[in-house]
C-alpha cells in the first residue's frame, strides 16, 4: 500500500515493525514445537531437538522486541522533535545490514544447530548464552548498527525540540545499548560468565526496557487520549527514578546460588521486593490519566455541543491498558512470588520461573509493542480515528487469554514440581524425573500446549487485522 507518511523516519519504523511481527510469529511456532516435545519427546528428535527449538524461541523473542523498540524510536522521534531524523539514509542502510545478519544467524541456528567445542563455534554458530546467543561476528555487526541508531537519536534530539520523553529515551537507549557489551566477553568460569550475563538480561528487562516502556506509555497517552504532557512527563520522571532505584540492586535475586558472595541474599531480597512498586505506579498512571483526561474532555465537548471521541486509536489503547495490567501481574506479582531467597531456594529454575518469564515478557513488552504496531498502522493509513474491529478484539482476547492460560498451567505444573522434586525429594536427580512424570505436572504441560495454540490463533487474527484494519476506520481528507 502507498505510504502516507511524511517522515522517512516513520517509513523506516514500519520496516522495523514488519520484521518484528514476522519474528514474533516465528517465535510462537518454535514455542509450539518445544511445548509439543515436552509431551512427545520423540517429536523431531535429532532433527530439530528441544534445545534448538527453545533457543530459537527465546532468541527470536528478544530480537523481535528489540526490532519493535528501535522501530518505536524511529516512529516517535520526528513527532517529538518536530524534524526528520538526522542521518536517515545511513539508518536505512543499517536496517538492511542488521536484517541480513539476523537472517543468516537464524538460518545457521536452524540448519547447522551446533558446532564443536572450540572458539570457532562462538564466532560462527552461537555463544551458548541464553536469550542472547548471536555468534560473535553478528555481535560486532549488531554493535555497529546500534551505534548508528544511537547517533540518529542523539543528533536528532540535539537539533530538534527536546521533550522530556526524548531526554529520558536518550539516557535510556545509551544504557540499554551499552549493557549489551557485558554479554560479549568470553570467560571459561561459569560463575563469572553468569554474573555478567545477568547485567544484560536483568538490567534490560527490569531497568532499561521498563524505562523504555515508560516513554512509550507517556507518548501513547499523549497521542491517543490527548493527555497533558506536563502531567505525563512528571509521572515519567518519578517512574524512572523508582525503576532504576530498585531495578539495579534488584539484580541480587539472580546472585543467590551462582557462586557469588552471600551478601546478595539480603540485597537481592530487599531491592527486588521493591521492584513491584514502580510497576504499580505505572498502572495507576495509565488508569488515572485515562479517567481524568477523558472525563475533562467529555465535559468540555458536551458544553460546546460537539461530537466527542475519547480516544483516536482503540486497538492501540487496549494494548496499552493490557500493558499496565500485564506488567503489574507478570513482572510485579509473579516476580514477587519467587524473589525472596527463602522461596527461591525451592522454586529456582522450575516451571514456576517459566510461568513468570512468559507473563512478564508478554505483559510488560509484547503488549505495548503490539500497541505501537497499531500506532504505525494508523499513521501509515492516515486514519484519524482507528476503531476496534472484530479481528482486533479476537486478537486481544485470544492472545491475552492464551498467555494467561499458559501462565496458570505452568504455575500449577511448577507447584507440583517444587513440591515433589524440591520439598519431598530434596532436589535430587531422581526427584527431577519423578516430578516430570507426576500427573499435575503432565496435565499442566498439556494445558500449556493447548493455550499456546489459542495464543497462536490470536496471533493470526492480529496479523489479519493489521493488514486490513484501515477499512473500518474514519479517514481524514
Ligand atoms: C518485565 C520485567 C521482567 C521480565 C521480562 C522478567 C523475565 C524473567 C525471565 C525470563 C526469567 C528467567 C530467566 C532464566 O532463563 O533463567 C526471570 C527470572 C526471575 N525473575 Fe523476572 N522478569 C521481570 C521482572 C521481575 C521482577 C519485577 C521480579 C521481582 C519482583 C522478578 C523476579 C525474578 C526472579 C527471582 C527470577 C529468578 C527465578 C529463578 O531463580 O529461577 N522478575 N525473569
Ligand atoms: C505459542 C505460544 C507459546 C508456547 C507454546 C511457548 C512454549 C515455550 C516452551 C516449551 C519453552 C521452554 C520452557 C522450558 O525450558 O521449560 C518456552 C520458554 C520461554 N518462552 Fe515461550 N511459548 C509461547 C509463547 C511465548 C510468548 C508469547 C512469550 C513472551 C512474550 C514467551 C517467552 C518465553 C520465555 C521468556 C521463555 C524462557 C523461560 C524460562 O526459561 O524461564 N513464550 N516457551
Ligand atoms: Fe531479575
Amino acid at each position: 500500500m502507498e505510504s502516507n507518511l511524511k517522515f522517512e523516519s516513520q517509513k523506516l519504523a514500519t520496516w522495523y515493525f514488519t520484521v518484528a511481527a514476522i519474528l514474533f510469529g516465528a517465535q510462537l511456532l518454535m514455542g509450539l514445537i518445544a511445548a509439543a516435545q515436552f509431551l512427545y519427546p520423540s517429536f523431531l528428535f535429532e532433527i530439530f531437538d528441544f534445545s534448538v527449538a527453545r533457543m530459537v524461541h527465546i532468541n527470536a523473542l528478544v530480537v523481535w522486541m528489540l526490532y519493535a523498540m528501535i522501530g518505536s524510536v524511529y516512529w516517535l522521534l520526528p513527532e517529538e522533535t518536530g524534524i526528520e531524523t538526522v542521518g536517515i539514509k545511513i539508518a536505512k542502510l543499517g536496517f538492511f545490514v542488521l536484517t541480513a545478519a539476523i537472517t543468516v544467524v537464524v538460518l545457521v541456528y536452524i540448519i547447522v544447530q551446533i558446532g564443536p567445542a572450540t572458539e570457532s563455534s562462538i564466532w560462527l554458530i552461537h555463544e551458548g548464552r541464553e536469550y542472547i546467543e548471536a555468534p560473535r561476528w553478528a555481535d560486532i555487526g549488531i554493535v555497529v548498527v546500534v551505534l548508528i541508531f544511537v547517533a540518529n537519536l542523539f543528533l536528532t534530539a540535539m537539533k530538534g525540540r527536546q521533550t522530556g520523553i526524548v531526554t529520558v529515551l536518550m539516557a535510556d537507549v545509551l544504557a540499554l545499548a551499552g549493557l549489551y557489551l557485558a554479554g560479549m566477553f568470553f570467560t571459561d568460569n561459569i560463575s563469572i560468565d553468569q554474573y555478567w550475563w545477568w547485567w544484560v538480561i536483568h538490567l534490560w528487562v527490569e531497568a532499561t526496557w521498563e524505562v523504555f516502556v515508560g516513554c512509550l506509555l507517556s507518548y501513547g497517552l499523549i497521542k491517543i487520549i490527548g493527555a497533558r504532557r506536563e502531567v505525563v512527563e512528571m509521572w515519567l520522571w518519578i517512574e524512572v527514578s523508582m525503576l532504576f532505584g530498585s531495578g539495579i540492586l534488584g539484580m541480587g535475586h539472580h546472585y543467590f546460588w551462582i557462586g557469588t558472595p552471600e551478601y546478595w541474599w539480603e540485597i537481592g531480597a530487599l531491592f527486588s521486593a521493591l521492584e513491584p512498586v514502580p510497576l504499580i505506579a505505572m498502572f495507576v498512571h495509565v488508569i488515572y490519566d485515562w479517567g481524568k483526561e477523558t472525563g475533562l474532555k467529555e465535559a468540555e465537548s458536551k458544553a460546546s455541543g460537539e461530537g466527542y471521541h475519547s480516544m483516536n486509536n482503540s486497538p492501540a489503547f487496549t494494548w496499552f491498558v493490557m500493558n499496565a495490567f500485564g506488567n503489574f501481574l507478570g513482572a510485579g506479582v509473579w516476580g514477587f512470588f519467587h524473589t525472596l531467597p527463602q522461596v527461591n531456594i525451592y522454586t529456582h529454575g522450575t516451571q514456576f520461573t517459566s510461568a513468570h518469564g512468559h507473563l512478564a515478557f508478554f505483559g510488560a513488552y509484547a503488549t505495548i509493542l503490539i500497541g505501537m504496531f497499531y500506532m504505525a498502522i494508523q499513521g501509515k493509513n492516515n486514519i484519524s480515528i482507528l476503531k476496534a474491529t472484530f479481528d482486533s478484539k479476537m486478537a486481544v482476547f485470544l492472545i491475552c487469554f492464551g498467555v494467561m492460560g499458559m501462565t496458570v498451567a505452568l504455575t500449577i505444573a511448577g507447584y507440583g514440581q517444587v513440591l515433589v522434586e524440591r520439598a519431598q525429594m530434596g532436589a535430587t536427580w531422581e526427584g527431577f524425573f519423578v516430578s516430570q512424570d507426576m500427573m499435575w505436572f503432565v496435565q499442566g504441560i498439556g494445558w500449556r500446549l493447548a493455550m499456546g495454540i489459542v495464543t497462536f490463533v490470536g496471533f493470526i487474527y492480529l496479523i489479519k487485522d493489521l493488514l486490513t484494519t484501515s477499512k473500518n476506520s474514519i479517514h481524514i481528507k
